[in-house]
């Protein structure tokens, strides 16, 4: 059985805190699409984890693939395994797709590059070269895993991408910053950690399933950060919709009986481009500060605004949701009121669509609905159950639970795995 986990916004809804919270009844947990962009936060008792890479099923203790859609930094990967091993994390297996994207030191460099030279069409990307890594992937000179692990065809790969970078840098005003030299001895020592991960994803993916195990994918980024369905120029390079599941792990359509939408109580975005619903005053410094919205891959502060329905109604079409998570609902505590887009007016007109067109976008003027506030102490509520949350949280989850005609799976209300109310499991 597969079940999905994804974020319905821009990113950062918590699918690291749920795919940890669900995978304790999970076999084995997938990652599909991006690559150290991400950043999934896991809060257990005093201690935080920040995973980039690795399925948030880790920390659980269990088999974790990150699959052939994904782009892989092997420093990174490198880094992230050797941390968690110091923390005494026990691990399941680690399975790397054979076709997954590895990500080299010139995709980097080229990522700082492009985003200096695109004004105002830059995404205020991670700098992580994950972009540049994706654009080899469709441009067919791309480094996959299995070419990692056979030097041979390494060293050809590497050759003639090299080559091609170093010409197109050059002619940009740009020397590669790693020599080839540098990157044959250290990708040779990646390729020794690493080679008895490297696996057929899909044969194992699938068999699993085959035989009735619980399997549980866990999204990056968010459905507006789409390549094909975010707000486009300033969105990630992935498919990070329910589709991008089936390419970016091999399965088919049909094998996933699943998908969770986490819905944040509000919204945020890291990064370039219009938020309709973003506030700059009061109301959006509250959030900003009671939230911690800083990036977890960057620091970067968060933009953060009220929540804004067009983008999940958009986000359920493309996802087809069975259920919704609403996180960070403690975030809004404290606030005299609390607002929902319902909607957006552009040129006197309503919108029935999020629109593509970012000037569009731009123009947008969010129709609310506004709830008075609520105040509530996580503890106390946790200890004596969802129907002691104030009559005004609860009325807005409802709302939004109404307006969105999705079941409420649960309500998330603080970081700890514990600090959730669970109405449905997902398998
Ligand atoms: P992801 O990228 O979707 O996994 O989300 P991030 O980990 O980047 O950001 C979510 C942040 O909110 C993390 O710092 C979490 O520890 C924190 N968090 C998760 N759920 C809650 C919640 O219900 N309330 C609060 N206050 N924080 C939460
Ligand atoms: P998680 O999985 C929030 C944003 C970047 C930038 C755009 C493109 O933690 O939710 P990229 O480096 O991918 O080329 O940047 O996408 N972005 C994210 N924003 N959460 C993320 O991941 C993100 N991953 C990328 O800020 O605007
Ligand atoms: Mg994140």
């Amino acid at each position: 059985m597969i079940s999905v986990i994804l974020g319905s916004q821009w990113g950062d809804e918590a699918k690291g805190k749920l795919t940890d919270m669900y995978a304790e009844n999970a076999d084995l947990v997938v990652r599909f699409q991006g690559g150290n962009n991400a950043g999934h936060t896991i809060v257990v008792g005093d201690e935080t984890f920040k995973l980039r890479l690795l399925p948030s099923g880790i920390v659980q203790g269990k088999d974790v693939v990150l699959g052939n859609g994904m782009v892989i930094d092997p420093e990174v990967l490198h880094e992230e395994i050797t941390e968690l091993r110091s923390r005494n994390i026990d691990f399941g297996n680690i399975y790397i797709s054979e076709r997954a994207h590895v990500i080299m030191p010139y995709h980097k460099q080229e990522d700082v590059i492009l985003e200096d030279l695109k004004g105002k069409l830059k995404a205020g990307t991670t700098k992580r070269g994950i972009g540049p890594c994706y654009s080899d992937k469709v441009s067919r000179i791309g480094i996959r895993f299995t070419d990692l692990i056979d030097q041979a065809t390494f060293l050809e790969k590497l050759d003639t991408a090299y080559s091609i970078k170093e010409r197109f840098f050059k002619s940009l005003g740009y020397d590669m910053e790693v020599s080839k030299d540098d990157i044959i001895k250290a990708y040779a020592g990646y390729a020794s950690m690493f080679g008895t991960y490297v696996t057929d994803t899909p044969s194992l993916i699938n068999k699993a399933n085959d035989a009735g195990k619980r399997i549980l994918f866990e999204g990056a980024q968010g459905t507006h950060l789409d390549i094909d369905f975010g707000i486009y120029p300033h969105n990630t390079s992935s498919n990070t919709v329910c589709g991008g599941a089936c390419t970016g792990a091999g399965v088919p359509p049909r094998s996933i009986n699943r998908v969770l939408g986490v819905v944040k109580a509000y919204t945020t975005r890291v990064g370039a481009g219009p938020v309709p619903t973003e506030l700059t005053d009061a109301y959006g410094k509250h959030l900003a500060n009671k939230g911690h919205e800083f990036g977890t891959v960057t620091g970067r502060p968060r933009r953060c605004g009220w929540l804004d329905l067009m983008l999940v109604k958009y986000a359920h079409m493309l996802n087809h949701f069975d259920g919704i998570f609403i996180t960070k609902l403690d975030v809004l505590c404290g606030l005299d009121t609390v607002k929902v887009c319902t909607g957006y007016e552009v040129d006197g007109e309503v919108m029935d669509h999020f629109p593509a067109n970012m000037d569009v976008l731009a123009r947008c003027t969010p129709v609310y609905k506004e709830f008075d506030g609520w105040d509530f102490a996580c503890d106390e509520v946790l200890e004596k159950g969802y129907d002691s949350l104030p009559a005004n949280a609860k009325s807005y989850l409802k709302f939004i639970e109404s307006e969105l005609r999705i079941p409420l799976y649960g309500v998330s209300v603080g970081p700890r795995r514990h600090e959730t109310f669970t109405f449905k499991d997902i398998f």
